[in-house]
């Protein structure tokens, strides 16, 4: 009998072939996520699962699949899975690194600019009909050339983002991990209350642990210089968002990009998404027709390799705290 992969959404119609090629698909076409009654129910005797973000998969999930050998997480970010507890259950779990790299580092130059230049606002007040004609003192932004770009997590993706500085004349530091300024190529590196006040805007680039949960706190906010920017496109429990509101009221901070949000989706009437000087957007980081076909295809292939027998391309461990 082939082996039987359940695929949690609707993904590329070329990874869908792949992996037909190697078992038998059941796939949730839903336009919403797969509800996890109903997840929990076919992994049971799923040999092989394609998982999205929105998926949560822990040991109550996986307790009784007992043909489960791979859980293929088509995201870089895996923090959805509990990758202990599965491993204890012997099953393996995979991500797709490296195929979003470069959207994400697009997509964070994109609401950096449309933030500092009030793109996304004044495209707003065209709508509704608030520009009546040229005026000198109106949609005033920031200039981007000349600042400098702070970014934390100087991995795939933060490396892609600083490479992309130098044509809009950004300097760029980075946060040091171990507190030790050190230069690290062309970046220097800056232990936390120096680096939170040389950058004028703060791009978070790391994965979701219990040691980054919150890293931006209340803290961390007052030591920002003021006057300058965040942008988050790695994930929504890294800023504490009720600070993040606190200190955009206060006016300590003059905006943040966030494309990821403490609940996804984060409600339309929420008062981060509606705040005249926060960007929102739906978790777009990796959304282009490339990418998300690439991460379907490499998600596909994990799951190949794993049920062939062999050791799979993208293997995770269980994220440190
Ligand atoms: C990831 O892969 O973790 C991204 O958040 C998806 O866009």
């Amino acid at each position: 009998m082939k082996p039987l992969i359940v695929v949690t959404r609707t993904i590329h119609p070329d990874a869908i072939a792949q992996l037909n090629r190697v078992g038998t698909v059941q796939l949730w076409d839903g336009e919403d996520a797969i509800p996890p009654n109903l997840l929990r129910d076919w992994i049971q005797t799923a040999d092989a699962c394609l998982t999205m973000l929105t998926d949560r998969i822990d040991d109550s999930v996986v307790r009784h699949a007992s043909h489960l050998k791979v859980v293929s997480n088509m995201a870089v970010g895996y923090d959805n899975i509990d990758v202990g507890a599965l491993n204890r259950h012997h099953i393996v779990v995979t991500n797709t690194p490296d195929v979003l790299t470069e959207a994400t580092a697009e997509l964070t130059w994109a609401l950096l600019l449309s933030l500092l230049r009030n793109v996304s606002a004044s495209r707003d007040d065209l709508l509704s009909g608030f520009w009546r004609t040229w005026k000198p003192d109106r949609f005033l932004g920031t200039e981007v050339a000349g600042k400098t770009l702070g970014i934390v997590g100087l991995g795939r993706i933060g490396r892609a983002v600083a490479r992309r500085a130098a044509p809009f004349l950004v300097d760029v530091v980075a946060l040091s991990r171990d507190g030790r300024e050190m230069q690290d190529g062309e970046i220097l590196r800056l232990p936390t209350p120096k680096f939170l006040q040389k950058a004028d805007v703060v791009s978070l680039h790391v994965p979701l642990t219990n040691e980054t949960r919150h890293l931006v706190n209340d803290q961390w906010l007052l030591a920002m210089k003021p006057g300058s920017y965040l942008i988050n496109t790695s994930r929504g429990p890294v800023v504490d968002e009720d600070a993040l509101m606190r200190a955009l009221e206060s006016g300590r901070l003059a905006g943040a990009a966030l494309d990821v949000f403490a609940q996804d989706p984060i409600d339309r009437g929420h008062p981060l998404a509606t705040h005249p000087r926060v960007l929102a957007t739906p978790h777009i980081g990796s959304a282009t027709h490339e990418t998300r076909r690439a991460m379907a295809l490499r998600a596909a292939e994990n799951i190949s390799q794993v049920l062939a027998g062999f050791p799979p391309r993208d293997l995770v461990h269980p994220l440190s705290d």
